[in-house]
């Protein structure tokens, strides 16, 4: 996919041209924030939102080490806290500005608040969220079950 990827009717990205270039500099910048003494890991990501806005987040450990805090989890943080929505795209860097894969937890973060069709960059190109966590079980499914069960 382009930098400036040319939104498809009814698909997630449709009404936004994905900029990935700035979506990673985003995620580049809060990875300068991130609090790694730990691991010496930092990581950003950074999310298109439905209403074209971009949010952040990087990752911020604890001396506790199983306490440390993804920077998925500040992103989503930053999403209520700015706004809501739903995420349409998606990128996570390392500390050397390259694509990292969201860690399995986080993609179940991210599958909560995705769009049906979110897109991620990842270290094998543009994938889907349902391509990342296949089979998921969300707020979508719990929908169906809800539907299929009314009486
Ligand atoms: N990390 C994230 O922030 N997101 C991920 O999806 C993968 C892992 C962080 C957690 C920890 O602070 C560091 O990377 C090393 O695992």
């Amino acid at each position: 996919m382009t930098d400036q990827a040319t939104p498809k009717a009814g698909h997630a990205d449709a009404g936004h041209a994905i900029n990935w270039t700035a979506l990673r500099a985003a995620a580049n910048e809060a990875m300068s924030h991130a609090y790694a003494p730990y691991s010496k890991f930092p990581v950003g990501v950074a999310a298109l939102v439905d209403d074209g806005r971009i949010i952040s987040g990087c990752n911020v450990e604890n001396a506790s080490y199983g306490l440390s805090l993804c920077a998925e989890c500040a992103l989503v943080s930053s999403l209520h806290m700015t706004g809501g929505g739903r995420l349409v795209a998606f990128t996570c860097v390392d500390g050397a500005g390259g694509i990292l894969m969201p860690c399995g937890r986080c993609r179940q973060l991210l599958y909560e608040h995705s769009t049906s069709g979110m897109l991620l960059e990842t270290v094998s190109g543009i994938r889907t969220i349902d391509e990342v966590i296949p089979d998921a079980f969300g707020p979508r499914e719990l929908e169906e079950f809800a539907a299929r069960n009314k009486s």
